[in-house]
C-alpha cells in the first residue's frame, strides 16, 4: 500500500512542481471553491495510479493544484465513500497522497444531515470532534509504519486552534456558523427516526456518510485537520418530510457562495499562520 501511495505522489509530482501546504477535500455539492483556485494543474482521479473515481453525482472527481489567493493548495474534488463498496485504504487513499505531498493542514467538508434540533438546513458547523459509527477503523490491517504509528491520539484530530481561526473568518465574512459533533455512519441508506434519536442521546449534532475515515488517516501521518459540515437538511424524523438526496444538492447550491468565502477565507489565514 505504501509503494502505492508513494507511486501517486510521484505521478503528481511530475505533473507540478508546485508544493501545497494545504489541502482540501470538497464534498458533495460543494465543489465551487475550485473556481477561486488558480489551478497549476488539473488532474482526473482516474489519472492517478492507484486512486479510484466516484460514482455518486456531485461529485466531480478530481486533483487540482495550484494557488488559493496566495497560498499554495491541493483540493480533491469529489470523494470516495465506504457505502460505493470502496475498501477503506481505497478511500483513505487520496488523502494519504496529498498527506504525503507534503501539506500541514487539510480543511475536509461534508454534507450533513442535522442531528441537534438548534439547528436548520443551510446551517456551516465547523465540526468539533467525530463519533466513528462506520462499523470498522478503516486503519484495521497491518500497520504502515512509514505514515505513523499503530495506535494513533485521536484526542486533538481537530484542533480547536484551527476551528479559532474559522470563527474569526466567519465573523469577517458575517457568516453564522455552528460548532458540533460528526457521526458517521457507512450509508447509503439514510437513518432511521429511531436512530437519529439514539444518536442525539449520545452527543451527535450532525451525521454523515464520509469524512471519519479521512480524519483518521491524517491523525495517523500528524496532519491537523479543520472539518466544515453544510448541513443539508434535518436528519430522519425531526421534520414531517422524507428525506432525498435531491435536497441534500439543493442546500448545497444554495449555501455554495458563503461555503466558498468561508473556505477560502480559511485557506488564506492558514497561509499566513504557520503551523507551530
Ligand atoms: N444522513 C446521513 N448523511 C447525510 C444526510 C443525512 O441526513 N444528509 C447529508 N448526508
Amino acid at each position: 500500500m505504501f509503494k502505492k501511495i508513494e507511486e501517486a505522489v510521484s505521478f503528481i509530482r511530475s505533473k507540478s512542481s508546485l508544493q501545497p501546504l494545504v489541502g482540501v477535500i470538497l464534498g458533495s455539492g460543494l465543489g465551487d471553491v475550485v473556481d477561486a483556485i488558480e489551478a497549476d494543474v488539473v488532474i482526473p482521479y482516474g489519472d492517478i495510479p492507484g486512486a479510484r473515481a466516484s460514482s455518486v453525482v456531485g461529485h466531480s472527481g478530481k486533483l487540482v493544484l495550484g494557488r488559493a489567493g496566495a497560498v499554495p493548495v491541493v483540493v480533491m474534488q469529489g470523494r470516495t465513500h465506504f457505502y460505493e463498496g470502496y475498501s477503506m485504504d481505497e478511500v483513505m487513499f487520496l488523502a494519504r497522497v496529498i498527506g504525503r505531498l507534503g501539506i500541514t493542514r487539510l480543511v475536509v467538508t461534508n454534507a450533513a444531515g442535522g442531528v441537534n434540533k438548534g439547528y436548520s438546513a443551510g446551517d456551516l458547523m465547523l465540526i468539533s470532534d467525530h463519533i466513528n459509527f462506520l462499523g470498522l477503523n478503516p486503519l484495521r490491517g497491518p500497520n504502515i509504519d512509514e505514515l505513523g504509528t499503530r495506535f494513533p491520539d485521536m484526542s486533538a484530530a481537530y484542533p480547536q486552534e484551527l476551528r479559532d481561526i474559522a470563527l474569526l473568518v466567519a465573523e469577517d465574512v458575517g457568516i453564522k456558523v455552528q460548532e458540533g459533533v460528526y457521526l458517521a455512519l457507512s450509508g447509503p441508506s439514510y437513518e432511521t427516526p429511531a436512530e437519529i434519536h439514539a444518536f442525539r442521546v449520545l452527543g451527535a449534532d450532525a451525521v454523515g456518510m464520509s469524512t471519519v475515515p479521512e480524519v483518521i488517516a491524517m491523525s495517523h501521518m500528524g496532519i491537523p485537520v479543520l472539518g466544515i459540515s453544510c448541513i443539508t437538511n434535518m436528519a430522519a424524523g425531526i421534520l414531517p418530510q422524507k428525506l432525498a438526496h435531491a435536497e441534500v444538492i439543493e442546500t448545497t447550491r444554495r449555501v455554495q457562495k458563503e461555503f466558498t468565502a468561508l473556505v477560502l477565507g480559511v485557506l488564506k489565514r492558514f497561509g499566513e499562520k504557520p503551523v507551530g
